[in-house]
């Protein structure tokens, strides 16, 4: 059977929240140090400590937003002990990761500067396992308040007049694991208590994010739903791509066979069945307590802000860095991935890849003052149309792989009166002419460009451009739209103009 979209162009849907194209970065093996923040005194050109070359790259994906500073660093961050003058700060033992001494010369302000240089959003994820309800609100004065206090008078001591106006508040991280290994009932009752020292201020509204579940733990979402559900504005998923589905022989980044690459296809489409499972008992929790309380529905949102491909380190780094390499198969996961969240846009409202630099499914990596690209660092760029676009309805029809997963994802929207459609061929080894049709629309220019090459196939530091955007030219006209041929193992940008 030959592959066939359908577009229905003629209705636009809800609004593709950009944040669905968010980032995280953790203080955690070279994420954050080296990868992203030098310091001032370093030779590697940077601006305030960060990075040039890194920015600058980020840049061009447009980071809506931000998360930091863990993951699991963040139930044993303690934020005072990063701000104030440099030598003074407090050093620790950043006992998940490695190990490894945290000068906290990287704090709250750098992280703000950063998110200032990059144009995003903060999204600021506190400390409930191992810290105290007085430091998180008073984390967030000194984030938010412009008030007469010691702790804004703080703020201004270590230069910074203006509060910030932080939005995003995650209260706790994996609290059920690493964050404090919570039952969901105890969980939920210190949800309420933590969030509710968390002041708005001034016209800043908080937009507090409880810990959710981890994959298919339904009774996390119901029991907290059901007891805090009314507390917060969003839960948040963690999902990662485990190729093997097995934590303690996951396999290499780089080496794989084809039963492995169809199998890791499969794990990450499980993506659609959690966030629609999950949600169905948001909304189901939802109703039921508006019912009994009688009052409105009140909208919880779903946040995914740890997703992406898990495999073993790269052999002679640091275990605990969780640095790895980058292939064509991860960029397959995350096309796949980004189209199920466009799809879900009117439940999913953000998304935070794990991670920025130099850990897991990193966008970028760095090695001393040398960067590269990762295939998907060019997902991101193919698909970054789709932020705050409209949503259109994009039926695909097409045989499945071995297992489940159909050889073509897509998902398309419409923005400034252009249709993106992102296209991702899965097969390993073959190519697809896929004839696409739009309801709505006269087609008069239809232009692509996409990443494409052997499944294992990446960008090394001898190599930097192995994988790289280019045209993708094999377009043709058809009496009901236009048909274009996808190379094996590749992700397009298919832009359409009526
Ligand atoms: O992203 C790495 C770790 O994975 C995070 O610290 C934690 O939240 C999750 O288990």
């Amino acid at each position: 059977m030959g592959v066939s979209i359908h577009i229905d162009g003629a209705r636009p849907g809800v609004t593709i929240n950009k944040n669905i194209y968010g980032h995280f970065s953790e203080h955690l093996g070279r994420c954050i140090y080296g990868g992203i923040f030098v310091g001032k005194d370093s030779p590697i050109p940077n601006v305030n400590g960060m990075r040039t070359d890194v920015v600058e790259a980020l840049k061009k994906l447009e980071v809506p937003v931000l998360r930091w500073p863990g993951g699991c660093f963040a139930d044993e961050y303690h934020w005072q002990d990063g701000v104030g003058p440099q030598e003074s700060r407090k050093r620790m033992v950043n006992t998940n990761w490695g190990g490894v001494v945290e000068d906290n010369s990287f704090g709250t302000h750098e992280f703000l500067e950063l998110c200032r240089q990059l144009g995003c959003e903060p999204y600021i994820n506190a400390n409930v396992g191992s810290g105290s309800v007085r430091e998180m609100a008073e984390w967030v004065e000194y984030l938010n308040s412009d008030g007469d206090s010691s702790v804004v008078k703080q703020r201004w001591a270590n230069g910074q007049k203006d509060a910030w106006g932080v939005k995003y508040l995650g209260i706790g991280n994996e609290s059920w694991g690493c964050g404090g290994n919570m039952r969901p009932e105890y969980y939920a009752d210190e949800f309420r208590r933590f969030s509710t020292f968390c002041r708005d201020y001034g016209k800043n509204k908080l937009y507090r994010i409880a810990c959710g579940p981890s994959d298919d733990d339904l009774r996390w979402t119901e029991v907290l739903m059901k007891q805090a559900g009314r507390h917060f504005d969003a839960l948040t998923l963690h999902s990662y791509t485990i190729p093997s589905g097995k934590w303690k022989d996951k396999g290499e980044a780089t080496v794989f066979d084809e039963e492995r690459y169809y199998q890791t296809l499969e794990r990450a489409n499980r993506m659609e069945k959690l966030v629609t499972d999950h949600c169905a008992i948001i909304d189901r929790v939802e109703r039921e307590l508006a019912k009994r309380e009688g009052e409105k529905v009140h909208r919880v949102d779903l946040i995914v802000d740890e997703w992406g491909c898990w495999h073993e380190v790269e052999k002679g780094t640091n275990p605990g860095f969780l640095y790895q390499q980058n292939t064509m198969r991860d960029a397959m996961v995350a096309a796949l991935t980004l189209n199920i969240f466009n799809r879900h846009a009117d439940r999913v409202v953000m998304a935070n890849i794990a991670q920025m630099v130099n850990v897991l499914q990193s966008v970028i990596l760095t090695e001393g003052d040398d960067m590269l690209l990762t295939p998907t660092y060019h997902v991101f760029d193919l698909y970054r149309r789709h932020m705050d676009a409209s949503l259109l309805d994009c039926a695909v029809f097409a045989d499945s792989l071995p297992g489940s997963v159909k050889q073509v994802s897509a998902s398309a929207s419409l923005r400034d009166g252009e249709i993106t459609l992102t296209a991702a061929n899965l097969h390993m080894t073959d190519a697809v002419d896929v004839d696409i049709t739009v309801d709505g629309v006269d087609v008069k220019d239809v232009t692509a460009r996409a990443i494409s090459g052997d499944a294992h196939d990446m960008n090394t530091f001898e190599d930097k451009e192995k994988v790289v955007i280019r045209p993708l030219t094999a377009i043709r006209r058809t009496a009901s739209g236009f048909t274009v041929t996808l190379p094996a193992c590749s992700v397009a940008e298919i832009r359409v103009r009526g």
